[in-house]
């Protein structure tokens, strides 16, 4: 039976109606609505405001947003047409700062864009529509290898515990750290699979158990202070992370709060990894010390997804999107060439040369 979730397709172009569609994740799961977005101010807003998330689908819309930005550019000649994608995409690179698939595949874009030198616009305009599509069809499946090498790491009726959302809806297709979930399920594995709620802005809640439980795993939402009583207890046999950006010693950057299930993980014997496409490993950021860490408004924590604030009117606070979870802490790290294992700044290089 086709998996109702991994059809379904979160980030895709409209080129006929020079619109990019998003899925909103903002309001899932209570209502599956598409955005239509044609203007550049939207689609950065889309990408600031997390209705399109997750590293690789970042990237996808961004590789889009230029491609639709250039579009509507009247330059007719390669070097003004040129500096109008520049403006694009040093725009829409001001929009997240962690994740490095967004700068990944705008500079993609802009290689693609100068190999077309000399050309008509029409003609750079068709190339840079053609990149964009490669770049979302490529990730489809790289997200598949990257689930059958993680899945080769795991056992049927496995308990698996994961943080945030690195699910289908996140990437082009199957996701990272959900991919070897739904590549499991497809052969009978019988995962049992505990999603962290993921304060504040309840990706795990909202989105994870949506995807898992809409696909018939079975799943089970717990707070994120929860995580320490489930190992405890002997329920998780494997911690499955996506990433949104590993430096050259193996620190991976992802949503905030995974450092302490890696630090948890390692108290309680379990195997804690992170699954990541190539286009999210930085091996010009040396360590994870070099990795930007987004911060992000108050509200997110004092009263987003309440009726009344929670927090005192006025309390200071401090909201870090991201945290580092240390080499040492990482088990394996799962890419569409193989897994990568310690010493990391030997292995990971070796990755890209396969
Ligand atoms: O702030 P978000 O929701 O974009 O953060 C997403 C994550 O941290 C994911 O784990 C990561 O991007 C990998 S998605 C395959």
């Amino acid at each position: 039976m086709q998996n109702p979730v991994t059809v379904i397709q979160s980030v895709r172009l409209d080129d006929q109606n020079d619109t990019l569609v998003l899925l909103d994740q903002t309001v899932l799961p209570n209502e599956t609505n598409f955005l239509e977005l044609k203007e550049m101010e939207d689609i950065w807003d889309a990408i600031y405001q997390l209705k399109v998330r997750g590293a690789p689908a970042i990237g996808i819309a961004a590789a889009y947003g230029a491609y639709l930005g250039t579009k509507k550019s009247t330059a007719e000649t390669y070097e003004a047409l040129f500096e109008d994608f520049k403006k694009v995409k040093d725009y829409l690179a001001t929009s997240r700062p962690t994740a490095v698939n967004l700068f990944w595949a705008l500079n993609r874009m802009e290689d693609r864009f100068k190999q077309e030198t000399g050309k008509s616009a029409a003609e750079v305009k068709a190339a840079l529509k053609e990149e964009s599509e490669a770049i979302r069809a490529e990730d489809e499946k790289i997200c598949e290898a990257i689930g059958e090498n993680a899945l080769s790491l795991l056992e049927p009726g496995w308990g698996l515990l994961t943080h945030c959302n690195a699910g289908t809806i996140a990437t082009a297709k199957y996701g990272t750290a959900l991919a070897p979930i739904y590549l499991g399920q497809e052969k009978g594995y019988d995962f049992k699979v505990y999603a962290d709620e993921t304060r504040p802005l309840l990706q795990g809640a909202r989105l994870t158990a949506w995807e898992l439980q809409q696909a018939g795993v079975n799943v089970t939402l717990i707070c994120d202070n929860m995580a320490s009583i489930v190992m405890k207890e002997g329920r998780i046999q494997a911690v499955l992370v996506g990433c949104d950006r590993v430096a050259a010693n193996g620190d991976a950057a992802n949503k905030i709060g995974t450092s302490g299930v890696a630090i948890l993980a390692k108290h309680y014997n379990i195997p804690f990894y992170v699954c990541a496409p190539l286009s999210t490993v930085d091996l010009e950021c040396k360590t994870g010390d070099d990795i930007h860490i987004e911060l992000r408004p108050s509200e997110e924590i004092t009263s987003k997804w309440y009726e009344q604030s929670m927090a005192p009117n006025g309390v200071q606070t401090y909201n870090p999107a991201f945290d580092v979870t240390d080499h040492s802490l990482i088990t394996g790290i799962v890419t569409e060439n193989g897994i990568a294992y310690a010493p990391y700044s030997e292995s990971l290089p070796k990755m890209f040369k396969k």
